[in-house]
């Protein structure tokens, strides 16, 4: 088969940032989709998205790129920050519909969030607001201390928070709670053993990378290209995650969690995060076509995620034909991730 044409896909978790490099990477995904999770850990000084004033500027910032007669719709995101109370929760619903969790120094911009154990201990009552009024609780799953203050190894700390996500799934039987960007076999085997209400999102470089191609055999990172949160893993993990993205699983999606940082913060300061925004559909088509799959990639970019987010199935389609080509190196200073050379072996047809 040389053609591919499937419905217009939805990507249920980006990092788009603010200011120049915003409006440098937003277009390759309001190109590709027509809808996306826009997270909203913004650095200082404009800061965590956790109030309905702090949306409504992000979301305008967000449509100020968007040309007028592009059908984009941004998917807003209000942060779990220390100052966040149910009350704000229900405020900035209006028009947030996703409530993201970041543990505190987990990840990029998340230095002033709270841990699972402050989760547990104070902030449930803002997750049963977000229960009562319908909002998804988008988590990323790494613990990196234990109860004893203990580092925990990186490779470990998505299997690690599995005991949190238990508790809440127990909890809030009604919560809409989507496991972000799964990298292990024991996330998968978690949302599939989970009642309905949990979902997960899968990336493209976590269909493409183990730990090989990021760690070398010390533990250290030696392709800071490849580095993001949570980190890849054994390849039997890449495996389970390849297995359920193409078993078509109405509970596994697309979520690119594309993370621009500028070259300069990647080498200076070992940003995590990788930025995949410009090859995202093209390599998703080549991934499932080379396995035999594209059967199942309608469902898993365009259809579960939807469904799992009560929107709905939009009628537009785009187009694909197998035409290898070469993809630029960077956008605006930022590296595009490709780990084999920037080949491409799909096109779309615009
Ligand atoms: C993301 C970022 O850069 O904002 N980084 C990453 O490594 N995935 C944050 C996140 O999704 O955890
Ligand atoms: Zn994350
Ligand atoms: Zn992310």
């Amino acid at each position: 088969m040389n053609n591919y044409s499937c419905i217009i896909p939805i990507d249920l978790h980006v990092h788009g940032r603010t200011g120049l490099i915003l409006e440098s990477v937003i277009p390759y995904t309001y190109n590709n989709f027509d809808s996306a999770v826009m997270m909203g850990n913004l650095a200082e000084p404009d800061g965590p998205t956790d109030s309905l004033e702090k949306v409504i500027t992000y979301r305008n910032e967000i449509m100020s790129h968007v040309p007028k007669n592009n059908p984009f719709k941004p998917i807003m995101t209000v942060m779990l920050t220390r100052s966040l109370t149910p009350e704000k929760l229900h405020d900035a619903a209006t028009v947030a519909r996703v409530l993201k969790f970041i543990p505190g120094a987990t990840s990029t911009n998340s230095s002033g969030g709270i841990s699972f154990f402050e989760l547990k201990k104070s902030y449930y009552p803002v997750l049963k607001m977000a229960e009562k009024i319908g909002m998804i609780f988008s988590v990323h799953a790494e613990l990196i201390k234990d109860s004893f203050g203990r580092d925990i190894p990186e490779l470990e700390r998505e299997a690690a928070a599995i005991p949190f996500m238990e508790d809440i799934v127990h909890k809030f039987p009604r919560l809409k709670i989507v496991f972000e960007h799964v990298s292990s076999r024991a996330a998968c085997d978690f949302v599939k053993a989970c009642p309905d209400n949990v979902a997960a999102t899968i990336t493209l470089h976590h269909l493409i990378l183990s730990k090989e191609d990021v760690f070398n055999t010390n533990g250290e990172v030696d392709n800071i290209f490849n580095y993001c949160k949570p980190p890849a893993k054994k390849v039997s993990d890449r495996e389970a995650i390849l297995k359920v993205a193409f078993s078509g699983h109405k509970k596994f999606f697309f979520g690119s969690d594309s993370a621009p940082h500028p070259i300069s913060a990647k080498l200076n300061n070992g940003a995590a995060g990788v930025f995949t925004a410009p090859i995202l559909v093209e390599k998703l088509v080549e991934i499932f076509a080379k396995a035999n799959k594209l059967d199942k990639l309608e469902k898993f970019m365009s259809i579960n995620g939807r469904k799992f987010y009560g929107l709905p199935i939009p009628d537009q389609r785009i187009e694909f034909t197998k035409i290898e080509h070469e993809h630029a190196n960077e956008v605006n200073g930022i590296r595009i991730f490709n780990c084999d050379f920037r080949k491409l072996q799909w096109r779309r047809i615009v």
